[in-house]
């Protein structure tokens, strides 16, 4: 079993539509999910449908794993003031090989890259361009207690 740190830069969004009449232009931020962990970008306010981010989160991560642990999935939502903020729509990444690579190489990068973005009547609402980054900080064969004081030198000590 090996761990490390998935970084996800959440580059920018194209084409997203207006889910908000009362304005003409929207704000969207985009929910990122890993692993029950939960991340958020700045709201790009007044961007409407093509904002940008440039922003990096990032995630612990394990490899191997299994089914959905495999799965990045963004949300992307339009911030009201005065009212709940709108669903736009959201993607998944499936990072499965990414990590077993990461795993194998020692770090391994993804580019951004687009990927769609669906809404709830499974319509396609635009595109957001992602880039993810696996980095191997440790590996242990479940019983870390045989490792007896060994230390990694990226640690991981802060890990739940
Ligand atoms: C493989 O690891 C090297 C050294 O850490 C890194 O420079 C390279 O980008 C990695 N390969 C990929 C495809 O990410």
């Amino acid at each position: 079993m090996s761990r490390g740190l998935l970084e996800v830069v959440v580059v920018a969004a194209s084409g997203l539509p207006n889910v908000d009449f009362l304005t003409d232009k929207i704000d969207p931020y985009v929910v990122v999910q890993y692993k029950g962990q939960e991340r958020k970008t700045s709201i790009a306010r007044g961007q409407g449908g093509n904002p940008e981010w440039h922003q990096k989160l990032t995630f612990r991560a394990e490899y191997p794993g299994s089914g959905s642990d495999y799965h990045i999935n963004l949300k992307l939502m339009d911030h009201d003031t005065f009212s709940s903020d709108d669903f736009i729509g959201q993607t998944m990444i499936n990072v499965e090989d990414l990590l077993g690579l990461g795993v194998e190489n020692g770090s391994y990068e993804m580019n951004p890259t687009k990927f769609r973005v669906i809404g709830n009547d499974k319509s396609y609402h635009g595109e957001i361009k992602v880039g993810v980054k696996f980095t191997k900080t440790s590996d242990y064969n479940g019983d870390e207690e045989e490792f007896g004081g060994w230390k990694n030198s990226y640690g991981d000590e802060s890990d739940d």
